[in-house]
């Protein structure tokens, strides 16, 4: 059953901008992508927005949907009341480029500062071999689809634009984590965790992973495991003599 839905969107570019109030038909099963898209071409037909797939999986189409960082595609319009105003604005965390498009550099440039991961030497593509248990943990890290939901809702760098520098936020520690957890990964990412990738910045508090749409436990799967990882590597009496005597690599 259709209705009109009263929207606001955030209009402008780096220069600046305002909320454009709209007046908008909206049809039974349709999600916020699809009103965004009924804008541009009844509308505003220079209203800007990215998206590729609809359907969940590119990680293109992320916004804030009245002040909560959300996929458009797979924002239902049935979780909102008929008569609810709807305020659909840019991730903030990130540079707007025009309306509801944001420049979001900085997450791949955070992406080329991880080391790779690192076989041992000799051993070809094909070879690897593994066990089913670390191939499921790692699982778990490989459905990221790149939304940034998670860098954009991370309060380290939301309202703090220079920890941005020392910071490379959830999305990439679970991306350390995923590749310290490999078995056949010969590379130490312990200390950069600490000292390049901010990871002691990060106080626990799961606001990455409510907004993942992944599902992925970025804090208890990711997060705490590589904290506790690095707290005996570095603290551990034992540990750090070890590594005196049987220093890695
Ligand atoms: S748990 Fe850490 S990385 Fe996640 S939002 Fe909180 S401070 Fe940021
Ligand atoms: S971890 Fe989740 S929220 Fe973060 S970028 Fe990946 S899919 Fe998006
Ligand atoms: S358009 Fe691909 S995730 Fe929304």
């Amino acid at each position: 059953m259709g209705y009109d839905a009263q929207f606001r969107v955030w209009r402008g570019d780096v220069d600046g901008g305002a909320l454009q109030d709209y007046s908008i038909p909206v049809n039974e099963g349709e999600v916020v992508l699809d009103i965004i898209h009924r804008l541009q071409a009844t509308q505003a037909p220079d209203l800007a927005v990215r998206w590729n797939c609809k359907a969940g999986k590119c990680g293109s189409c992320s916004a804030e949907v009245n002040g909560r960082p959300r996929l458009l595609c797979m924002t239902r319009m049935s979780t909102f009341t008929q008569d609810e105003v709807v305020t659909v604005t840019p991730l903030r965390t990130f540079p707007v480029i025009r309306d509801l498009v944001t420049d979001v550099s900085y997450n791949y440039l955070k992406a080329r500062e991880v080391p790779s991961f690192t076989p041992p030497p000799g051993l070809a593509p094909g070879e690897y071999r593994m066990k089913q248990i670390d191939v499921e943990r790692s699982q778990e890290f490989r459905k990221c689809i790149e939304c940034f939901l998670c860098q954009n809702t991370c309060h380290v760098v939301r309202d703090h634009e220079d920890n941005k520098a020392a910071f490379s936020g959830p999305r990439y520690f679970i991306r350390v984590a995923e590749l310290e957890m490999h078995p056949l990964d010969t590379a130490d990412r312990r200390n950069a965790s600490q000292d390049e990738f901010g990871l002691g910045l990060c106080n626990i508090t799961k606001c990455c992973t409510e907004v993942c749409p992944e599902g992925i436990k970025i804090t208890d799967n990711a997060i705490i495991p590589m904290k506790e990882r690095v707290v005996d590597h570095r603290y551990d009496p034992l540990v750090w003599l070890g590594n005196k005597l049987f220093r890695r690599g």
